[in-house]
């Protein structure tokens, strides 16, 4: 590929800053949240439809793979490139309006998720998706990958809240799907098939988000169990006891451990396992609910560690959340590397699929931190080693083999919330017949024709692996 030409043109309607060239400036967009690793051949910071369209453009006359990108928060790789052009849509970050009467707001793609959520606060308004990353991460993100979070178990994910998308296709004809309204079967819905499409069928350059009434209040309880099977249980049961709690969240042992060194809090490390509970809405609704949740939980071998109910959004409920949301980065201490994965179980296989992980950190001797959505069935089993040690990693990639066995044997997905990027991408001719794959290669082809837009992430090509006969 001739890049001077490339950036040449790049430039003909975009700034020369926001046409970055130098290896320093392209490293920093090489990476995401994960270990994986590439390198832009140019970088591209959007500030407008039109300045994607114009990269969209130039990349499908000369085949250039186009990375989108918000903030690299990712744990998928699904934003890593593998040369191309890296389009940072991270500067289109405003609120273009929040709309009490109808409910909703319109953002651009780069607008931060906290930022989002604060500003619909301030009109008494809730945004409830609330991916761990949410200080940092993008609402462009969220939707490429239909991101999730614990409140999601009581609110449903990033899809649940889209309403209308403004997309860019390879080529640059930019489409707009869906709109204000809270209901529409007037066509088919492609609006849903850019949610959760991981960057690979276009790019999304203006989203039109549903908002709810900021519920009064919250509460939370902490409630620690010795052994780690009976806070799979006390989950289950607490899940078909009539109750809809905001969010079941877990931490094992070695979590709760790692959190604990990374910012003290006082978990019960001693404990086997640490479940976080949460109700939401008229304050006495959530004390009945509150009470309730502590029945079940004690019936299973619970024991009540925190409990905190506040009228106005507790401090409390932050706090743990808070907690929670160190899993993630307390864990990546632990070891020079760690995998994240994201299978989700159907409810009643939780416990069936936690004592799997357990077996399986024992039969290939990786130390494997489990926590996650236990509620939404959705656990992140983190694989911690050393990438430097290739035996150790032959043992993880049967540890991650395993893993996804298990969950597709239990009816379960790859991936809940974290998508699959550039990293599970092996795993998926397993999880679906040809029949599918083929359909979903037909659609690719269709919105994407010459196969520019994050080529080789989310759908293996039809050469993959074992896939074709
Ligand atoms: C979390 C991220 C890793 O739940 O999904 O912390
Ligand atoms: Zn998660």
């Amino acid at each position: 590929m001739d890049w001077e030409r490339v950036v040449r043109r790049l430039r003909e309607r975009l700034r020369p800053d926001q046409v970055e060239t130098d290896l320093a400036g392209r490293r920093v967009y090489g990476r995401d949240a994960t270990w994986a690793e590439g390198m832009p051949d140019v970088v591209v910071h959007a500030e407008s439809t039109a300045d994607v369209a114009h990269v969209l453009r130039i990349a499908n006359d000369l085949r250039i793979p186009v990375v989108p990108r918000g903030r690299g928060t990712g744990l998928a790789g699904g934003a890593v490139p593998k040369g191309g052009i890296c389009l940072n849509l991270a500067p289109m970050n405003r609120i273009l309006a929040i709309d009490p009467a109808d409910g909703i707001a319109i953002v651009q793609p780069g607008v931060i998720t906290r930022t989002l959520q604060q500003a619909s606060e301030a009109h008494g308004l809730f945004y409830p998706p609330d991916p761990a990353s949410l200080e940092t991460c993008t609402i462009g993100g969220n939707v490429a990958t239909n991101a999730g979070g614990p409140c999601c178990l009581k609110y449903g994910v990033t899809r649940d809240y889209v309403l209308g998308l403004e997309v860019v296709l390879a080529g640059g004809e930019a489409l707009r799907l869906g709109g204000r309204v809270m209901k529409d079967v007037s066509g088919y819905d492609l609006k849903q098939l850019f949610i959760g499409s991981e960057g690979t069928l276009g790019v999304i350059t203006e989203i039109t988000l549903r908002l709810l009434p900021m519920p009064p209040a919250r509460g939370a309880l902490a409630i620690a169990f010795n052994r780690l099977e009976g806070a799979c249980e006390a989950t289950v049961a607490l899940l078909s006891s009539g109750i809809l709690p905001l969010m079941v969240e877990f931490m094992d042992q070695t979590t709760m451990q790692a959190v604990e060194s990374f910012r003290p809090s006082g978990l019960p490390t001693q404990a086997e396992a640490l479940l976080l509970l949460a109700a939401d809405g008229e304050p006495a609704a959530v004390e009945a609910d509150l009470q309730r949740m502590i029945s079940v939980m004690q019936r299973h071998g619970g024991q009540l560690l925190r409990t905190a109910f506040d009228a106005d959004n507790t401090p409390y409920t932050e706090e743990l959340l808070e907690i929670r949301r160190n899993a993630s980065p307390a864990l990546a201490q632990l070891a020079p590397h760690k995998i994240s994965e994201d299978i989700t179980v159907p409810r009643s296989k939780i416990p069936a699929m936690a004592r799997r992980i357990q077996e399986i950190s024992r039969e290939t001797d990786i130390p494997i931190a489990l926590y996650g959505h236990i509620g939404d069935g959705n656990l992140h089993p983190t694989l911690l080693c050393d990438r430097g040690n290739p035996d150790e990693m032959t043992r993880v990639a049967h540890a991650s083999a395993a893993i996804f066995e298990a969950a597709l044997s239990m009816g379960g997905v790859l991936s809940g919330e974290h998508g699959i990027g550039l990293l599970k991408l092996d795993f998926v001719p397993r999880a679906f017949p040809i029949a599918i794959l083929e359909k979903f290669r037909a659609l690719k082809a269709l919105f994407d024709p010459q196969n520019i837009m994050n080529p080789g992430k989310k759908l293996p090509p039809a050469t993959h692996l074992s896939e074709e006969p």
